[in-house]
């Protein structure tokens, strides 16, 4: 089975090697836990290796995104509209053959195809970020958008990322469909510890995949993006939220179903 790196070498080995090819993989995750820059990272590892990338942009702006990639060496720009396209769906005004004019599941897929038809034949990477934009006024069709998403792309013959969101107070995922379909989830968490921010990643699937399953803490680091620094030890009230919080949660979700 072809796998792809993702640039990060020692995540490519928790996982056999690279994301098989073919697959739809979802990260998820709460915000600045390194799921764009992971995101990037493989994008720019396919350029290297020679594959096509699409990134689809839903929360930065094209400019941002190839900023950012600039501040870890990666020069997405050398390749634009030539073997990459980054498809601007912030939804602003703009007049531009890759932005898109509304957001939603069919408009997006119409516009990858396009961009996949003008980059021409080769294995292609595409970066759909967020694709919980698509389904934030209806979080209930979370499930049947990815679905469309992971069908029509497949026949594109694209290994996917997908980021979405996770809720920041509940730690539930947002429109949680998108999981049930992914053929592989790498989780992103982000704790505070003595008084310091910590992010960590965890495989939580990748089918055909003899994959690691322990907690692994990371960082972003200027000039490289993302690294990983160790095991995560293992501290209960790391994970677990006090008891009074969790009552309080449930109540709001009782409340909310009312
Ligand atoms: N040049 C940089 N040097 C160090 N850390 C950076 C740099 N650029 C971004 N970061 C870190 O990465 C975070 C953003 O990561 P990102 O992948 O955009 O998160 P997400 O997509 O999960 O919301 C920032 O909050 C910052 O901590
Ligand atoms: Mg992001």
């Amino acid at each position: 089975m072809a796998r792809l790196s993702t640039g990060i070498p020692e995540f490519d080995r928790l996982i056999e090697g690279g994301i098989p090819q073919g697959f739809f993989v979802a990260l998820t995750g709460e915000p600045g836990t390194g799921k764009t820059i992971f995101s990037l990272s493989f994008i720019h590892q396919g350029l290297k290796d020679g594959d096509l990338g699409i990134y689809v942009t839903t929360e930065e702006s094209r400019e941002s995104i190839l900023r950012q990639a600039k501040q870890f060496n990666w020069d997405l720009e050398g390749y634009l509209d030539k073997r990459l396209i980054v498809i601007d769906a912030l939804m602003r005004e703009k007049e531009d053959e890759w932005s898109l004019n509304e957001l939603n599941a069919e408009e997006l897929v119409q516009k990858v195809i396009q961009a996949k038809q003008k980059l021409g034949y080769g294995r292609a990477r595409l970066v759909v970020d967020s694709v919980s934009a698509l389904f934030l006024d209806k979080p209930a069709m979370a499930r049947k958008i990815s679905y469309y998403l992971k069908r029509v792309l497949n026949k594109w013959k694209f290994t996917i990322l997908a980021t979405s969101q996770y809720a920041i107070t509940t730690s539930q995922a947002f429109g949680f469909g998108v999981e049930h379909v992914a053929d592989g989830i790498i989780r992103f968490r982000r704790l505070v510890r003595d008084g310091k921010l910590h992010r960590y990643i965890l495989i939580e699937k990748m089918r055909q995949t003899n994959h690691d399953k322990y907690v692994w803490e990371i960082d972003v680091v200027p000039g490289k993006g993302v690294v990983i620094l160790g095991r995560m030890q293992e501290r209960k009230e790391d994970y677990a939220l006090p008891k009074r919080v969790m009552d309080k949660i449930r109540e709001a979700n009782e409340d909310a179903f009312r």
